[in-house]
């Protein structure tokens, strides 16, 4: 153990090189114009270090490692600070005097904008559709913590990315995304945004990379049935292997094994003399499909033929729009208005055809348990055919539809809240509408026509809202209808399901009263009541300095004080308190308790000396009453001074 003595020493040293170099905290201290610099690699930047006060040493800059001298007599000091350096560092200095000195480091951000491109990593085809890992790299960026990679998909934000890594310098990042494309799509664009936050003088605009991407399939054939086509004996006819496929796919004919040098859709075949079978092989990368189309030669009649370049196929369908509940029954009916038709029929992707003899077939799906469904109709003309894809909406109305407040605990008055509208199993979802409703006033209206799905799929809708006392009790309620317009039969088809909630509003009490003091005869009987809104409802409480002929009850919410037969004890001032969960307030009624006995004697006093007062009034006014009028003094000629006559003032101007 030391000494005390030198204890007590020890810690004036301590404290003195504390002080040593210190900055006063009454200095102001260094100020810097700009506070902070935002500046791209290689720029300069002014900046001007100043002191509010003359009485000042010098000032001194230090840029990085760099001491800059100490600059004497001044009261400001600029210095260019260049952003050569990606962890560049500022400090000006203010020296005081020789002991104290301030200091203030300058906030520097060097950025550098990103160069940004998108590829596709990864392609994964199924039956709902392709699955894309696209990546954005954003390249040569700096610093990469305020960057901010947006990814949008037709022009609508799918989602962002940030990134966290506190490296100064510029890096290499990149954001992946998974990007599902439908076959009923066209082309998806695809959009990497990556901007640096910085304010006001960061970069203004983001760097961008764009893509256009669409479901990848393997070929199919528009008609996919194996065909036989009719021929007059040594005329021509042109065969046709329509089909589609991304990436477009390559065709390939082939004759009793033989390959032929035609690589396009149609055949020629320019003189038919016998019959024979072609195979059309239609391939991409993801599979290849092949037909076989039958060459039938009719000989010695010869029927007018009809035209093989007819583009708009004579079809019409009935219903002309299709849209089925999933498990119901589905009959439509397809009808040629070509005469010279000799066959029509139908056919789904699964290859199942049916053909029947024209004008019409009509085709009967029992109960519709596919979700994917692109049938086509067809008509056979003697040496050609055409068909028509037939769209097919397969609804199903949600299973399930609720609402919930995500927020856990009370709904506060004043603060944003949110509902939640589940929905479980609705397809399809871009026909969903989900419409948000507070009592019967339209709030909200939501659809996902961004999302694309035939399947059935679970979605959820939020409604943002700020409650007041008003609403509660009111009631919240969502509701999911498939807008399946235009429509045959609007009633039978529109569906809807709907869930409610109900608003319990938590808010700080409000008194009903508003007096604040209350005059009381003394003897008489008084009550004060004290009650507030608010929910839950509060409770309310009186304080006062209490005395035997005070009581207090409870009638519904309101509590009152009785006073029996008043006091001047009871005059006071009485604290009504109302809490509940959300707040409390205070309200005080001031009671003066008054004599009702001497208020009769000071009345008495008072009209005594109101009458007194009278009297002498009505007196003086009779003395004046006789010498009414003016008067003024005409000089006589008489020596008594009491004889002096008097005239009316008119008269004596006369005189
Ligand atoms: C630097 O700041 C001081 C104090 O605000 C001001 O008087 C002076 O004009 C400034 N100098 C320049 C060059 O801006
Ligand atoms: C400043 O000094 C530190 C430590 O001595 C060193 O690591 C750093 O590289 C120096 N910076 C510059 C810009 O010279
Ligand atoms: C693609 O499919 C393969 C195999 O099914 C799977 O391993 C891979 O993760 C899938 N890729 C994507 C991007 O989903
Ligand atoms: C950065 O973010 C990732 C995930 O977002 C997290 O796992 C990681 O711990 C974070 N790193 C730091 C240094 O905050
Ligand atoms: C980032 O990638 C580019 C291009 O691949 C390369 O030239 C550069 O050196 C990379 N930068 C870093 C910091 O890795
Ligand atoms: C950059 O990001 C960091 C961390 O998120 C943040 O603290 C800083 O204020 C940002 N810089 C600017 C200039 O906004
Ligand atoms: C994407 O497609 C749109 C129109 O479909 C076209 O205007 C645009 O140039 C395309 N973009 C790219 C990157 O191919
Ligand atoms: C085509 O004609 C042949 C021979 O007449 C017959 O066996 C075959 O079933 C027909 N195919 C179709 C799809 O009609
Ligand atoms: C057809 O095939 C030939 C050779 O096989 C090729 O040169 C030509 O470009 C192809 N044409 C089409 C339209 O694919
Ligand atoms: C059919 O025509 C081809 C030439 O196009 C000819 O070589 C062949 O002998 C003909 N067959 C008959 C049965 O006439
Ligand atoms: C409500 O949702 C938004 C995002 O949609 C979120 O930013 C906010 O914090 C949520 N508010 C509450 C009270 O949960
Ligand atoms: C005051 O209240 C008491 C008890 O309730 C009652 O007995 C008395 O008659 C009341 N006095 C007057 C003046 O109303």
């Amino acid at each position: 153990m030391l000494p005390p003595r030198m204890l007590g020493l020890l810690m004036l040293l301590a404290l003195l090189s504390d002080v040593n170099g210190m900055c006063p905290t009454d200095f102001e201290g260094p100020i810097l114009d700009p506070p902070e610099i935002i500046g791209t690699y290689g720029q300069s930047v002014y900046v001007n270090c100043s002191s509010n006060s003359d009485l000042i040493d010098g000032i001194a800059w230090k840029i990085g490692n760099n001491s800059l001298d100490l600059q004497e007599e001044i009261y400001f000091l600029l210095e260019t600070v260049s952003l050569t350096d990606w962890s560049m560092t500022a400090e000006c200095i203010i020296q005081l005097n020789e002991i104290h000195k301030c200091s203030k480091d300058l906030k520097i951000t060097v950025y550098q904008n990103p160069e940004v491109s998108v590829s596709v990593q990864e392609v994964n085809v199924s039956a709902e559709g392709t699955l894309y890992k696209v990546r954005c790299d954003a390249m040569n960026v700096a610093p990469v913590q305020n960057l901010t990679v947006t990814w949008h998909r037709n022009n609508q934000i799918i989602t962002t990315a940030s990134f966290n890594d506190t490296t100064k310098t510029p890096v290499n990042v990149s954001s992946d995304v998974l990007i599902l494309i439908s076959r009923r799509e066209n082309v998806v664009q695809i959009e990497c945004k990556a901007q640096l936050d910085l304010g006001l003088h960061g970069p203004q605009f983001p760097a961008v990379s764009k893509m256009n991407l669409s479901a990848l399939y393997a070929p199919e054939f528009i008609l996919k049935h194996n065909e036989n086509i009719s021929v007059l004996e040594g005329d021509g006819v042109t065969l046709n292997c329509d089909a589609e496929g991304n990436p477009p796919p390559v065709l390939h004919w082939t004759h009793d094994g033989v390959n032929l040098l035609e690589n396009t859709s149609s055949l020629e075949i320019a003189y038919v003399n016998t019959s024979t079978t072609y195979t059309c092989t239609a391939s991409n990368h993801l599979g290849s499909t092949t037909k076989h189309v039958s060459v039938h030669v009719i000989r010695g009649t010869t029927p007018e033929l009809p035209s093989t370049t007819e583009r708009d196929c004579p079809i019409t369908v009935s219903p002309a729009e299709i849209v089925v509940r999933f498990g119901d029954p589905l009959l439509i009916t397809c009808n040629t208005s070509d005469a010279r038709a000799v066959k029509i029929g139908w056919t789904d992707r699964l290859g199942v055809t049916e053909m029947n003899e024209p004008p019409s077939i009509t085709w009967k799906v029992e109960q519709m348990k596919m979700w994917n469904f692109n049938p086509t109709c067809f008509v056979n003309w003697s040496d050609s055919q055409c068909g028509k894809r037939l769209d097919v909406t397969i609804y199903q109305t949600p299973d399930m539809v609720s609402v919930s407040a995500l927020h856990l605990g009370p709904v506060v008055e004043g603060l944003q809240h949110n509902l939640t509208c589940d929905i479980y199993n609705v397809a399809p979802v871009h026909k969903l509408r989900v419409t948000w409703y507070r009592g019967k006033e339209v709030v909200l209206l939501e659809t996902f026509e961004h999302w694309f799905s035939v399947t059935p799929v679970n979605v959820s809708s939020t409604l943002k809202v700020t409650p007041n006392r008003n609403d509660n009790g009111n009631v919240f309620r969502c509701e999911a209808d498939l807008d399946l317009r235009p429509i045959v039969q609007p009633k039978s088809i529109h569906s809807a399901a709907s869930a409610s909630y109900t608003a319990v509003v938590h808010y700080a009490p409000e008194f009903k009263e508003v007096r604040d003091n209350e005059e009381v005869i003394l003897g008489k009987n008084v009550t004060l009541g004290c009650s507030a809104e608010g929910y839950p409802p509060p409770e309310i409480q009186w304080k006062y300095i209490s005395a035997v002929n005070l009581k207090e009850t409870t009638v519904g919410r309101q509590k009152i004080i009785m006073i029996t037969e008043a006091t001047s004890t009871n005059a006071g001032v009485y604290i009504c308190v109302a809490t509940n969960e959300v707040g409390r307030l205070t309200r005080s009624v001031t009671v003066v308790v008054k004599d009702t006995n001497s208020t009769f004697i000071w009345l008495l006093i008072i009209g005594c000396i109101c009458c007194l007062g009278i009297f002498i009034i009505v007196i003086l006014l009779c003395k004046n009453s006789k010498k009414h009028g003016q008067y003024s003094f005409v000089p006589g000629n008489g020596s008594d001074g009491t004889d002096i006559p008097m005239t009316p003032k008119s008269a004596g101007e006369k005189a």
